[in-house]
């Protein structure tokens, strides 16, 4: 074959999918545009949820305006994904140190057959003070997952006694009104995090 005519061929069909793909109303936007969609005015990840705290109280969203949330949905039995990640948000609001208390690192469970109240209290507790603890009712928890499009099931390993969960282990952070600012995959590293919700705080409004 024609080496030239492939190439040209080639780019054709590019230029064709580009075009194509330009044309779905939005589609540009939801590729290219994954950064501080909460100034759209559409909430795409994040909304109301009423949940029991380490403490079993009954919390809401709403419990958390004024400070940034640091949302992060795992299991206290999980072995090593979880724990890496609070580790680093502990990590992150140690470096930060004042600032802590402008942030509420919130871990909520996928597992709330295992993680009742008691058993977040003691597991929140090997990380930073500051961290909630949250579990609830089998529909509570869909209900918050379903909100922050946290995806989580419930696996059967032959290896193991028990089961496990899969799950999504995306940091959320949501600015002092509630809305999305952005996420951060669990392996960013403490100085990173700490970077970032600095910055977060430094566009916090005034008196918040
Ligand atoms: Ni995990």
């Amino acid at each position: 074959m024609n080496i030239r005519l492939f190439v040209i061929g080639l780019i054709a069909a590019l230029a064709g999918l580009i075009g194509g793909i330009a044309f779905i109303p939005g589609a540009v936007d939801r590729i290219f545009a994954t950064r501080e969609p909460a100034t759209t005015g559409r909430a795409l990840v994040g909304g109301p949820f009423e949940l029991t705290d380490h403490n079993g109280r009954r919390v809401t969203d709403k419990d958390f305006r004024g400070r940034l949330m640091l949302v992060y949905f795992g299991f206290t039995y999980c072995p090593d994904i979880c724990p890496a990640g609070l580790q680093v948000v502990t990590a992150a609001l140690e470096k930060l140190g004042i600032d802590t208390n402008r942030v509420v690192p919130i871990f909520i469970t996928v597992d709330p057959e295992r993680d009742t109240p008691e058993q977040m209290k003691q597991y929140v507790s090997s990380f930073h003070k500051t961290f909630v603890g949250l579990t609830g009712s089998k529909e509570d928890i869909a209900k918050a997952a379903k909100a922050y499009r946290v995806y989580y099931r419930k696996v059967q390993d032959e290896s193991l006694s028990d089961y496990t969960m899969d799950h999504t282990s995306f940091l959320y952070l949501m600015d002092a009104g509630g809305q999305f600012i952005t996420h951060f995959p669990h392996s960013i590293s403490p100085d990173k995090l700490a970077e970032r919700l600095a910055a977060a705080i430094e566009k916090m409004p005034a008196g918040s």
